[in-house]
């Protein structure tokens, strides 16, 4: 009997009839490719089926189990929930084997632990868990990425938490596309899933995603886990930041920070202290501001640089901060603050390797560009915040209590604010001098005393 075949999107799962060259969900060229569809017989009405009331079940087993890794557990929001699929999802290479691992180390010392190696060899991962730490014996391996093997060892008993990595060297030999392709990933991760829920097997899946989303994204899971965890960080510097996506257990504002190093991911606690300790206050171009991911509040410097750049067409390059609003800042000092940048090169960075693209951070990135191209030195206890309209007005942000208590808490005395910021902004802190600003040129008249 002909196979039947289905046209599927490997970036988005949309499917189509028949192959297209481009997909009418996701606007994506050239992901389309037809699979064969595996046959289901289609399902009849069961007789008999058991209902439970829900207030009669106990909630006590939807309770978090600490992972031992105290930024992953933030996220998680106290941990892992028994009987729960997590998606740890990421680029390669930015540390996701290692975070699952640095887990399973802990975990293994007072849990029943599997770990799926698809990508790497048992031995290479005992390697690797030895570099780490500790190896408990609570942990065994699987090198068998087949479903029907997988889906037997979780069967078996035994195993309270199981961590595949990654979900796209995954496949059921049932199915005849190729591992990582978007039916293999949609069909292993729902039978996994259905198992883990009916076992109460927690499931942690490794999933790589590039920076489109694209090739067999393991979005196509979103739906069916609990947990979605995104892990970024550029791969050539050390921080690394986990949010969660989508958390059915708990909220999704919790960040996790962590540095990679020689030996795995540590934890960065004091994001202000880790971003600060090698500041050099006293030139021109930097400021600090204070800024969230989340709920949680940290203090990083934004440095700017101006650089005659001897009539070629001028450059607005930004590092760690949000590169498509930078042409647009410069535009404005231009236009609202006299400032002028022709002919000349704009370079803007948050130090430290933190991504900060919150529009929050476009006031002290406009301080950084006037404090540069004037020359002048913006004294190291000042700390600002706002939004910059296009009119160069400054608006309100979010979270002003909580990054004015952090500002305060790493030694800033002045801070400049949007004007409307509540009333009652900064009671409780003391010792802070707070400086309404209602437009761009506000705060270079206030800095022109100062500098
Ligand atoms: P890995 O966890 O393998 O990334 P992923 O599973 O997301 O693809 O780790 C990626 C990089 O981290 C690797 O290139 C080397 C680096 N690394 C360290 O710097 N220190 C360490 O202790 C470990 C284990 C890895
Ligand atoms: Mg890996």
């Amino acid at each position: 009997m002909k196979t039947r075949v289905q046209a599927t999107c490997q970036s988005c799962g949309a499917q189509t009839p028949r192959w297209v060259g481009r997909c009418p969900e996701c606007d994506a060229w050239g992901t389309v490719v037809e699979e064969p569809v595996a046959r289901s017989a289609g399902a009849a009405p069961a007789a008999a089926v058991t209902l439970e009331g829900l207030s009669a079940l106990d909630a006590a087993d939807a309770v978090a189990v600490p992972t031992g890794v105290g930024e992953l557990d933030r996220v998680l929001g106290g941990g892992l929930v028994r009987g729960s699929i997590v998606l740890l999802a990421g680029e390669p290479g930015v540390g996701k084997s290692t975070l699952a691992l640095q887990a399973a180390l802990s975990l293994g010392r007072s849990s029943r632990v599997l770990v799926v190696c698809g990508e790497e060899a048992p031995a290479q991962v005992r390697a690797r868990g030895e570099r780490l730490g500790t190896v408990p014996d609570g942990i065994r391996t699987l090198a068998d990425p087949r479903l029907p093997a997988v889906l037997g060892a979780l069967a078996g008993g035994g195993t309270e938490i199981a961590i595949v990595d990654s979900v796209q060297t995954l496949f059921d030999p049932d199915i005849p596309s190729a591992p990582g392709s978007v039916t293999q990933v949609r069909e292993c991760g729902a039978r996994l899933a259905r198992l883990a829920r009916d076992e109460g097997i927690t499931v942690v899946l490794v999933g790589h995603v590039t920076k489109e989303g694209a090739v067999a994204g393991p979005r196509v899971l979103e739906h069916l886990v609990d947990v979605v965890l995104q892990f970024d960080g550029e791969r050539s510097g050390g921080v690394r930041v986990l949010r969660a996506l989508k958390n059915r257990f708990g909220s999704t504002q919790e960040v996790g920070f962590f540095e990679m190093a020689a030996d795995g991911l540590t934890a960065i606690r004091d994001a202000s202290a880790y971003l600060l300790a090698d500041r050099c206050a006293d030139v021109s171009g930097s400021v600090l501001a204070a800024c969230v991911d989340g709920r949680r509040p940290f203090v990083c410097e934004i440095q700017a640089l101006v650089a005659d750049n001897g009539g070629q067409s001028p450059r607005r390059t930004g590092i760690g901060v949000d590169s498509t609003r930078l042409p647009q800042l410069v535009a404005v000092l231009e236009q609202r603050a006299g400032a002028s940048f022709a002919n000349r090169d704009v370079y803007v960075s948050a130090v430290g390797g933190f991504r900060v693209a919150e529009p929050a951070c476009d006031l002290p990135i406009a301080i950084a560009l006037l404090s540069a191209w004037h020359n002048g030195v913006v004294p190291a206890d000042v700390v600002a915040f706002g939004e910059i309209g296009l009119s160069g007005e400054v608006r309100q942000v979010s979270a002003l209590d909580r990054r004015l208590h952090e500002a305060r808490s790493v030694g800033c005395a002045r801070v400049l604010v949007p004007y409307n910021a509540v009333e009652d902004a900064g009671t409780g802190v003391e010792n802070l001098e707070i400086v309404r600003v209602r437009h761009i040129r506000d705060a270079l008249v206030w800095l022109n005393d100062r500098w």
